[in-house]
């Protein structure tokens, strides 16, 4: 959003917030809120087109995005499991890009709903995946790395998404399984045309792949957008307080350092998930 990603929804809103998980304490409610109370800890994340974000001391939440949970990152791996691919125990997951915060989330989810799991992750991070229960997990950068993933999976997420892991993924899949992006084209094609023509072109650019996926590979093409739902937080909360899902966090910047921490992302220096702390 910084360089201008979703331009096209938030240029004329300017100046707005970045941000978009939170943690803290309730400070107040709405008359109508009963789910949380003042003064109880919680986590959350906002709406994805959230003009108000969380790099502040206090953020404005829905009843919804309020429910204790680990946020952004997991709630799109629920929506595309759960809401998008439906998966049910001993289907078979490919994860592409298990070593984000959105793939390790999702690997955590379907080893807990009893999938098999593989996964294509950085050296550095198979270790970690095997630990979160990943049957196989695959160095992107080692030579002819496609040879080592056995077998056909029922759904395939592609964190990625590019046409190299789109193409590999399409060619994992079982007839009638799942393929799900993060990197649909709504956004991008918005701020390149403009929200009255990029919504309706992304729209026709996702059917036509929609129908030539199915018909040719007999598969479902899907993109995935988070969104915060009660029914996801909860099982979230579950998994978290039953200690099957954990997002490690690499480094901690003040709240005066945002800059700093988005380098630090940008440049890849730090691998893992940020967190910026208030005083
Ligand atoms: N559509 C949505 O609603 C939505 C929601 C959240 C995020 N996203 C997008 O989804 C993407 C992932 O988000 P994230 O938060 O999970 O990112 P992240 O935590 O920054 O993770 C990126 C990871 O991708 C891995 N990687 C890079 N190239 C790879 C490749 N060719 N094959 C396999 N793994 C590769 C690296 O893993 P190693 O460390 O193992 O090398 C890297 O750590 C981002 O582009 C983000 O903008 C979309």
């Amino acid at each position: 959003m910084r360089v201008g990603y979703g331009r096209s929804v938030f240029e004329r809103l300017l100046p707005i917030i970045l941000g978009r998980d939170v943690s803290g304490e309730v400070v107040a409610v709405g008359s109508e809120v009963k789910s949380v109370c003042v003064g109880q800890q919680v986590f959350g994340a906002l709406h994805p087109t959230a003009i108000r974000g969380t790099y502040t001391d206090y953020a404005i939440l829905s009843q919804d995005e309020e429910a204790s949970a680990i946020p952004f990152a997991a709630l799109t791996a629920w929506r595309a499991l759960n809401g998008t691919a439906r998966i049910t125990e001993g289907q078979r997951i490919l994860v592409i890009g298990g070593g984000g915060a959105v793939g390790f989330s999702a690997i955590q989810f379907a080893v807990a709903a009893g999938c098999p799991v593989t996964t294509t992750c950085g050296s550095q991070s198979i270790e970690r995946m095997l630990a979160a229960g990943a049957e196989q997990a695959v160095d992107y950068l080692s030579e002819d790395y496609e040879l080592s993933i056995k077998g056909k999976f029922d759904a395939v997420l592609d964190t990625i998404g590019v046409a190299e892991t789109e193409r590999m993924g399409i060619s994992f899949l079982k007839r009638g399984g799942h393929y799900m992006t993060l990197q649909g084209e709504a956004a991008s094609l918005s701020d390149k045309l403009g929200l009255t023509l990029g919504l309706p072109a992304a729209t026709v650019f996702l059917l036509k792949k929609q129908i030539q996926y199915r018909v040719v590979n007999g598969i479902e093409y899907s993109w995935i957008f988070m969104r915060a739902d009660i029914e996801g937080l909860t099982e979230i909360r579950k998994l978290c307080e039953a200690g099957k899902m954990k997002i490690p966090v690499d480094k901690t910047f003040p709240i005066t350092q945002v800059s700093e921490a988005h380098e630090a992302k940008d440049k890849r220096i730090v691998q893992g998930k940020v967190v910026l702390e208030f005083d």
